[in-house]
């Protein structure tokens, strides 16, 4: 009997059911006896001893089903060590509730900061498994992560509707797309919707610049811009300055979503009629889409697999046209930003499109 625990934690996507499901299916598959826990609310569940037992009649419909049967919650890292409002320690609350059930393995879907605690249960001695969750497609060791893209289909049919709209009024349009502190998202969906500028957190922009693009697409005869901007893009400016300088420059000042800032200033900057959309959280709802159902499977499948082969410590990833294995330790509190010089920017670039650089 393999008595197996699995949760998911952090932002949801698209393909979170989709890859437990993979898991499930794997293990319902094997010759051993399998029963399957699922917590509630992501490490929340862990940590207070909220779960369900799993049937396979859970798994089989949810292939195409959005968000997460089991609920998530955020349970940042850097708390998980400071006890809770009641003085319990959720590092022991969780291996606690672990032996209880009697568990032989956990298996964690999340992005970043879940891999991080992930990695912090195996070191503490639980048997872990990960596997990476985001739209943002940020995780270290993975050239992909489920969600993101289903995420970028979603971005680029926002880009593409705000396209038309932009175009019988003549506008210019600010789209802010998620991505948290990276632009994988908006790279992606900026090239297939075919926009005149795309803004990341890895290449900070100038607004003159920008301007003078906008300005001379106008003066072109071209009848609309479309830029669309990471929510983590970040001046030039803003760029240069130390952690410190910056986190003082932000403290106390409004939040205002990036699409509002670059579109205030590019209207004055211009003079053009300049409107900002931002599709938010609806890039991570609905259904996931055809290739992230597939992504899921396999990383879902390989992920059941690795509870077989008992390879605790390790998260299953993509490379290549490969699903491999990467231990958790080499992964925790890493970022995989867009590379500057690679070659979809450079692809990018070559087709004319501005980074506003
Ligand atoms: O990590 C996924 C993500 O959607 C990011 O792109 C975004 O910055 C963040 O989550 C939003 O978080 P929340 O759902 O807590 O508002």
């Amino acid at each position: 009997m393999k008595r197996i625990g699995i949760l998911t934690s952090g932002g949801d996507c698209q393909a979170l059911n989709a890859t437990m499901r993979g898991v499930a299916k794997t293990l319902y598959a094997s010759d051993k006896d399998v029963e399957i826990i699922g917590f509630i609310d992501g490490y929340k569940g862990l940590i207070y001893g909220d779960y369900r037992e799993m049937k396979p009649s859970d798994f089989e419909p949810i292939l195409s089903l959005g968000g997460t049967i089991l609920g998530t919650s955020r349970q940042p890292f850097k708390l998980m060590r400071k006890p809770d409002e009641n003085g319990l320690d959720k590092v022991e609350a969780m291996k606690d509730n672990y032996k209880k059930l009697k568990l032989d393995a956990l298996v964690v879907l999340g992005g970043n900061g879940s891999m991080k605690t992930a990695n912090l249960l195996s070191e503490e001695g639980l048997n872990v498994i990960g596997l990476p969750k985001t739209i943002d497609n940020d995780i270290w060791g993975t050239e992909e992560t489920f969600g993101f893209q289903s995420a970028v289909e979603i971005a680029t049919d926002s880009l593409d509707r705000i396209k038309t709209t932009a175009s019988s009024h003549s506008r210019v349009f600010v789209v802010e797309i998620m991505g948290h502190k990276v632009g994988w998202v908006t790279l992606y969906a900026g090239i297939a919707a075919g926009v005149s500028a795309i803004l990341l957190p890895e290449i900070p922009y100038d607004i003159e610049k920008l301007a003078r693009l906008v300005k001379k697409r106008a003066q072109k005869g071209e009848k609309y811009t479309i830029i669309a901007a990471a929510e983590g893009a970040v001046t030039k400016e803003d760029a240069d300055l130390s952690k410190k300088d910056l986190k003082a420059k932000r403290e106390g000042a409004e939040v205002v979503p990036v699409c509002e800032v670059i579109g205030k200033q590019l209207a004055d900057l211009t003079g053009l009629e300049v409107r900002t959309t931002n599709p938010g959280h609806i890039q991570r709802g609905g259904a996931p889409n055809a290739y992230d159902r597939v992504l899921s499977s396999r990383l879902g499948a390989e992920g059941g697999c690795m509870v077989l082969d008992k390879a605790y410590g390790c998260t299953a990833a993509v490379k290549g046209t490969e699903i491999i294995r990467v231990p958790l330790k080499d992964i925790a509190g890493k970022l995989k930003y867009v590379d500057p010089e690679g070659s979809v920017v450079r692809a990018a670039r070559a087709m004319g499109i501005s980074f506003g650089d």
